[in-house]
């Protein structure tokens, strides 16, 4: 129910962001993969019901469940994280103007391809969209702590 209130009240606005600049397009993606995440929680749920014996033995659900965990970690929580910093560290010029690019669409596009790879248990998608993921993360963690380090407070100490 808390995700359908969710879905209704918050996920249009956050459709609305604008998903070419900005720190809010972290935050409506988040909201985006907060009902992706249930969406393959639910299947889970639903896999476990209608086949009891896979509490016993998992591996057929395996790619599932860790798609369930990276639509979490990486959809809602990181997404949220990033949104947050970018946003506190908005009055800093970037020294990469690209990078902000790269750090968003590379994440959730190469999340997107990792994920979908998971559930369909094909190599070649995790191969393609889980190293797009990793090193879109760590351009848009080089934004951030490039703008952390442009802080007055760095400069006066
Ligand atoms: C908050 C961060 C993350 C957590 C907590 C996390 C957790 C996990 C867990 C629990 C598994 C399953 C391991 C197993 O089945 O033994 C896994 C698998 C994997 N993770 Fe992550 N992960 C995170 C971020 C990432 C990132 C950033 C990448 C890549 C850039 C990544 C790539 C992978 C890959 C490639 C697998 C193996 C998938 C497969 O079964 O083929 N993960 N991760």
């Amino acid at each position: 129910m808390a995700v359908v209130i969710f879905a209704v009240r918050v996920v249009p606005a956050a459709l609305r962001t604008d998903w070419m600049a900005g720190a809010g397009r972290h935050v409506a993606a988040a909201a985006v993969f907060v009902l992706v995440a249930m969406a393959i929680f639910l299947y889970v749920v639903y896999k476990f019901i209608s086949d009891p014996a896979i509490a016993a033995d998992p591996t057929s659900i395996g790619g599932v469940l860790v798609a369930s965990d990276h639509s979490a970690f990486i959809g809602v929580i990181t997404n949220l994280v990033f949104g947050l910093l970018l946003t506190l560290t908005a009055d800093r010029a970037d020294r990469w103007p690209w990078a902000t690019q790269v750090g968003f669409w590379g994440t959730n596009l190469g999340l997107v391809a990792f994920i979908v790879g998971l559930v369909a248990e094909s190599s070649t998608l995790k191969m393609v969209g889980a190293p797009v993921m990793g090193v879109s993360l760590l351009v848009g963690l080089a934004v951030l702590a490039m703008r952390l380090q442009d802080s007055e407070l760095a400069a006066e100490a």
